[in-house]
């Protein structure tokens, strides 16, 4: 089979085509053939090991596990011998943000493991489409608690997360309020969002507008930045640590001091992300936002320009291009 191999740190030029053994599955294991993954900044992440504190999750010195991908949706091709939940032919995906090797077209997952089965209405793509950001949307609202109406303004709404983030708050009936550039203002209408700040024309953070929560998707603003346009015991969230990591600082101290509050959404509980975001896909309460698919064989491509932070929503890639 085809898989990409990174041997060492660095560029996505490093990355290889390269020719490898089918795995073979385990008694409680499965083989799938990938029909779609995606590249998320989780992988540009895992390919350059930056932040440095990756090498602690992915091998200090060089990748411990060759080929990259944590997000799959495909197709179960074997089972090992005590496999009873799932047959061959099966459609099942799955999300694991340490890694799941799914930049190859076939990859050995345990039963165990965060996935489940795909429902007749959603294809390959849609299905891989809908997990690393959603997972990590999800993991900031379970952070606090909100009431319906209360007002969030979600910064980055056209990335992957803030995609998932916004179309979250809106089904959890909070009155949300997103930024973007100009391209995106209308989607970000029809996503459920009730008001649009365009980026690339104003400042939200000088809106009169005040909100009971900030989730900084892109970690683009600050927690300082922010605090004038929270409401008195307001919550800022972010997917990044922030400049000097303060987001890290911010988390411990403010809730013993002032009336505003950071939190650091360290994610968890994978399966009842997926879980989730299965049912918000079955209900149509969930569109995942494809910018752009790109066949296996333009993986580097793929990863250029998902490093440059313009993608909107998520880069598939599509492992049998001819299928599809
Ligand atoms: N904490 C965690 O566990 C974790 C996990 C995964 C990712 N992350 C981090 O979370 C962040 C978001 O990930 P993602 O996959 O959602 O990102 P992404 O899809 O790459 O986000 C890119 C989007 O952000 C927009 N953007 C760029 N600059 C902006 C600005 N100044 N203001 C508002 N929007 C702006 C871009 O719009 P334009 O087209 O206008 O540039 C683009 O649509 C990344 O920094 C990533 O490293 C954290």
């Amino acid at each position: 089979m085809k898989a990409y191999i990174h041997k060492q740190y660095g560029s996505p030029d490093l990355l290889n085509l390269e020719d490898v053994e089918i795995p073979v599955p385990g008694d409680d294991e499965m083989v799938i053939k990938v029909h779609s993954t995606t590249v998320n900044r989780t992988d540009c992440a895992m390919l350059r090991a930056k932040p440095f504190i990756m090498r602690f999750l992915t091998g200090l010195m060089k990748p411990s596990n060759p080929i990259l991908g944590t997000d799959f949706a495909g197709e179960v091709k074997a089972i090992g011998k005590k496999v009873d939940a799932y047959r061959t032919g099966d459609r099942i995906f799955g999300f694991n943000d340490s890694g799941l090797s799914s930049h190859a077209q076939y990859l050995k997952i345990s039963t165990q493991a965060d996935i489940a089965k795909i429902p007749e209405a959603i294809n390959f793509h849609t299905a891989a489409a809908s997990l690393e950001g959603m997972h990590y949307a999800i993991n900031m609202f379970n952070k606090f608690a909100f009431e319906v109406g209360q007002k969030v303004l979600v910064n980055g709404a056209s990335g992957a997360i803030g995609n998932a983030a916004l179309q979250l708050g809106a089904y959890y009936g909070l009155q949300v309020s997103a930024v973007c550039n100009t391209k995106n203002v209308e989607m970000m209408k029809s996503l459920g969002a009730l008001e649009v700040f365009d980026y690339e024309k104003e400042d939200f953070t000088q809106t009169d507008s005040r909100y009971n929560f900030v989730l900084d998707a892109v970690g683009k603003s600050t927690f300082g930045k922010c605090k004038p346009i929270l409401r008195p015991k307001g919550i800022y969230i972010s997917s990044e640590l922030g400049p000097f990591g303060q987001n890290l600082f911010y988390a411990l101290l403010t809730p013993m001091t002032g009336s505003h509050k950071v939190i650091f959404p360290v994610p968890s509980r994978i399966k009842d992300s997926i879980s989730l975001a299965l049912k918000l896909l079955v209900d149509g309460k969930f569109h995942p936002v494809i910018d752009r698919v790109y066949p296996y064989h333009k993986v580097v491509e793929a990863f250029h320009f998902v490093e440059s932070g313009q993608k909107t929503g998520n880069v598939v890639i599509d492992w049998n291009p001819a299928e599809h």
